[in-house]
């Protein structure tokens, strides 16, 4: 009685050991894969035109386009919806004068009220 129940024993022991060794590897192989998660934001956003794209480039996206300083995000809807429902009067106001973090003219100083207003569209749409 007593060896058969020694030989059940180990036979338990020996499976659940052999399990362990399993579920360990495949545990490693799961830890590789979160590494491999893409950001949805690294997607490049640049206007069609291309004046307006190197107006962009060298103004609007040092901020807008990482969201320095508290800078709505190109492209990111819900980040400009609150910005949009002021108006785009108010929001070209504020582009020209200044507003908080948001310095006079964005950094462009050649840029006319279309192209803001152009620049404005873009990135509160992100094409
Ligand atoms: C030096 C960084 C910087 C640059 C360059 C910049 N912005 Fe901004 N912008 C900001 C920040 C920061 C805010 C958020 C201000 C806040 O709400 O505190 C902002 C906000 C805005 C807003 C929303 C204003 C509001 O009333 O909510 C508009 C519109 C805007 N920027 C347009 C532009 C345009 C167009 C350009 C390029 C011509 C530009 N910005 C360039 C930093 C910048």
């Amino acid at each position: 009685m007593r060896t058969l129940q020694i030989a059940a024993t180990s036979t338990l022991l020996l499976t659940t050991l052999l399990f362990t060794a399993c579920s360990g590897e495949s545990g490693n192989s799961n830890g590789a894969s979160p590494a491999t998660t893409s950001k949805p934001s690294s997607k490049k956003m640049m206007p069609d035109d291309p004046d307006l794209a190197s107006l962009y480039t060298q103004s609007c996206f040092s901020c807008h386009g990482t969201g320095a300083g508290g800078a709505p995000r190109t492209g990111n809807s819900s980040e400009w919806q609150p910005r949009m429902e002021k108006g785009m009067d108010t929001l070209l106001d504020h582009t020209i004068d200044g507003f908080q973090g948001m310095p006079p003219l964005g950094m462009c100083m050649d840029c006319d009220e279309a192209q803001f207003t152009a620049l404005i569209e873009f990135m509160s749409s992100g094409s």
